[in-house]
């Protein structure tokens, strides 16, 4: 059969990857303890779940506007201008969306175009390492990627001066995840700020078209005293940021499928109608019965998020000190999200019990799952120093990151 180039140079998920592999060892009955998935181990809260029901009893079940009913976008219009503080948002700035990846995959469409011939495409400004979707949602509305490398020294975090050397007058997006996945960590007021600085002067030089991309899904579950800042939120850039966000992983309702994007002032005006007309001409619109779900969640589920955030917060210290005790293991504390994602360069070029070379990430991830049905994703594809790296959710019970964080330490202290 043949296949576009676009399809057929798509490179698969490693997260799912992992996650799939993990699912069928569990079910030809192996027991694997799942640090794979990228999702919260809670159930929905159960006023999302009751009006959801109550929705599909009232037969809210047609199509819906395509940026989403009135009831909707004004609520999701009011949690960005008073939880994100982003000006000038009213419901004609919202477009409701499957999931933040869908958010993602229509603004980059609406922002790039496949490069004329001749012509060098225009560009992505990617802080590295960062979630595995990210780059390929990109390239496939035309952009060159242009990773700017981070380390676990500073955070996982970007300069300022860092990102002046880096803009071009290719540079189109500039991609802002905090807190991130796959590193926990997050920008401070201050160094969003500096950011949103250098953009703004930029713009008004060398690159006319930058927007910022802010992608702000786990912005609920921070826990490391560093507040949550959306860049949109900073006047010199509110009106060249498009804010993205969920209600998957605040408030454990991934499966839903829902999400958001906004924009502040005429720009963001624009950016939601141009990105609507794709919508129209893709899904339509998402299901109402389950935005009735997210109402209710939004309205009514601060005291399930808060207990949640809690949890996190218990584990985020619980795999912090278990992982540090590992010897030559490197990992920073996580603060925000739910990943631990620690640093076992040191340990490539050995040899595991059961007779695996260990020269990567990938391999190491292999060997834990074959002979210690243990669940972890390799670093490699969330890029720059990613490949030492591989991640751990703790989205899980605190019983199963004290067993995998001894099965990894044995596993390692085996290797030879
Ligand atoms: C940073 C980030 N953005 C987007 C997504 C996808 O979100 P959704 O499930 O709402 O499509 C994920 C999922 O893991 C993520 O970690």
């Amino acid at each position: 059969m043949r296949l576009s180039h676009r399809v057929s140079s798509l490179k698969p998920s490693a997260t799912v990857a992992v996650m799939n592999r993990a699912a069928a060892l569990k079910a030809a009955g192996v027991d694997v303890l799942n640090f794979s998935a990228g999702e919260p181990d809670f159930n929905s809260p159960q006023v999302a779940k009751d009006a959801a029901v109550a929705a599909l009893g009232a037969n809210q079940t047609k199509y819906l506007p395509t940026a989403g009913d009135p009831a909707t976008r004004a609520l999701i219009a009011e949690f960005v201008s008073t939880r994100n503080r982003i000006p000038n948002v009213t419901p004609d700035h919202v477009l409701i969306t499957a999931g933040v990846k869908m958010a993602l995959y229509l603004t980059m469409q609406a922002l790039f175009d496949p490069p004329a011939a001749g012509q060098a495409p225009m560009e992505m400004l990617l802080p590295v390492p960062a979630w595995v979707s990210f780059a390929p949602i990109a390239e496939l509305a035309g952009a060159k990627v242009v990773e700017m490398p981070t380390t676990t020294a500073s955070g996982f975090k970007i300069t300022p001066e860092q990102l002046r050397k880096a803009i071009t007058p290719r540079s189109r997006v500039l991609l802002i995840n905090t807190p991130s996945n796959p590193c926990s960590t997050m920008y401070t007021p201050d160094e969003l700020a500096a950011l949103a600085q250098v953009v703004a002067e930029c713009a008004a030089t060398i690159a006319p078209e930058l927007v910022i991309v802010a992608d702000e899904l786990y912005q609920h579950i921070v826990f490391g005293g560093v507040p949550h800042k959306s860049i949109g939120s900073i006047p010199a850039v509110a009106e060249r940021t498009i804010t993205i966000n969920g209600p998957g992983k605040s408030y454990a309702m991934t499966g839903w499928r829902l999400g958001w994007l906004s924009g502040s002032g005429e720009f963001g005006k624009q950016a939601v109608a141009a990105i609507s007309k794709l919508q129209g001409q893709t899904i339509t619109s998402v299901p109402g019965f389950s935005l009735a779900g997210m109402r209710a969640a939004l309205s009514h589920a601060d005291a399930d998020l808060a207990a949640m955030r809690a949890q996190f917060a218990k584990r985020a210290d619980l795999i912090f000190s278990r992982l540090s005790a590992i010897p030559k293991v490197q990992v920073a504390k996580p603060i925000g999200a739910f990943y631990a994602f620690p640093d076992v360069s040191a340990y490539f070029g050995k040899k595991s019990p059961g007779g695996k070379a260990i020269a990567s990430a990938g391999d190491l991830a292999g060997a834990l799952l074959e002979e210690q049905k243990m669940a972890v994703v390799p670093g490699e594809d969330f890029g720059g120093c990613g490949k030492n790296h591989i991640r751990m959710s703790f989205a899980c019970g605190e019983a199963q990151i004290e067993e995998g964080c001894k099965r990894l330490a044995a596993f390692l202290g085996s290797l030879a």
